[in-house]
């Protein structure tokens, strides 16, 4: 999905008792508990596997773009979103992240607050740029999630003017037409055929 220009110049606001932190270390187990607990990963060792190979060689660019909530009264993490990118750093694809929300917090509002605040991030770091996302079809809640704000379905690979062509060629595969048939199922008829019409 893509986003256009991205528009979230203003820090989102959280509900009471919860608050906005960026990653400290040790939060790579906060990650991998979180991302396992909504079926991302079978373990949290392979969460924590998968964020050695992808987050840890960047620590230090996943320090102000890893996202977490925290509830207060426990001071865990619940809920996680990162500002992260494809490709070069002088040419990058913007890309909202690895959103996710602890089945026992979903509901409340958190999950749009913490992808909000993560556009947030990536709007200071690529001011106005289009902010892309990977997604499928068992994530449906978060694909209606994401057209409310503003991503739109693309048909067909992400490719803008600068971007790194060899870091392109390694994102998933796009499948528009599979994934929508797939959507039919789950989603009210006139969804449906919003999310379809919106496609760019
Ligand atoms: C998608 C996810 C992050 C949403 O988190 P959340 O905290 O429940 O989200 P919110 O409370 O902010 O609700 C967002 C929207 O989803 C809707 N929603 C939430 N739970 C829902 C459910 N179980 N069924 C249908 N809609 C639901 C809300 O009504 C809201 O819609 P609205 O903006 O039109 O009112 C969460 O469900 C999750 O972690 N899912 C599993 C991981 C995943 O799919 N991640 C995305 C990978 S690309």
């Amino acid at each position: 999905m893509r986003l256009e220009a991205n528009p979230y110049t203003e820090a989102a606001r959280l509900p009471e008792g919860f608050l906005f932190r960026l990653y400290e270390d040790g939060d790579e187990n906060h990650w991998a508990q979180i991302e396992t607990a909504v079926g991302e990963f079978a373990t949290p060792e392979d969460g924590l596997r998968y964020f050695a190979g992808e987050f840890a060689p960047e620590l230090d660019e996943f320090r102000r773009r890893g996202l977490f909530v925290v509830d207060v009264d426990s001071g865990l993490p619940v809920a996680t979103a990162t500002a992260w990118y494809r490709g070069e750093k002088t040419a990058p694809m913007p890309l909202l992240h690895w959103v996710a929300v602890r089945p026992e917090y979903q509901g409340r509002g958190l999950g749009g607050v913490v992808s909000r605040q993560a556009l947030h991030i990536l709007a200071n770091i690529y001011p106005g740029r289009n902010v892309y996302l990977f997604t499928q079809t068992w994530s449906h809640v978060a694909i209606r999630m994401y057209y409310r704000l503003g991503f739109r379905p693309l048909t067909r690979q992400p490719a803008e003017a600068g971007m790194d062509w060899a870091e392109i060629a390694k994102v998933p595969r796009n499948e528009f037409e599979a994934a929508m048939e797939a959507l039919k199922a789950v989603y009210p008829e006139d969804f449906w055929r919003e999310l379809y019409d919106s496609r760019c």
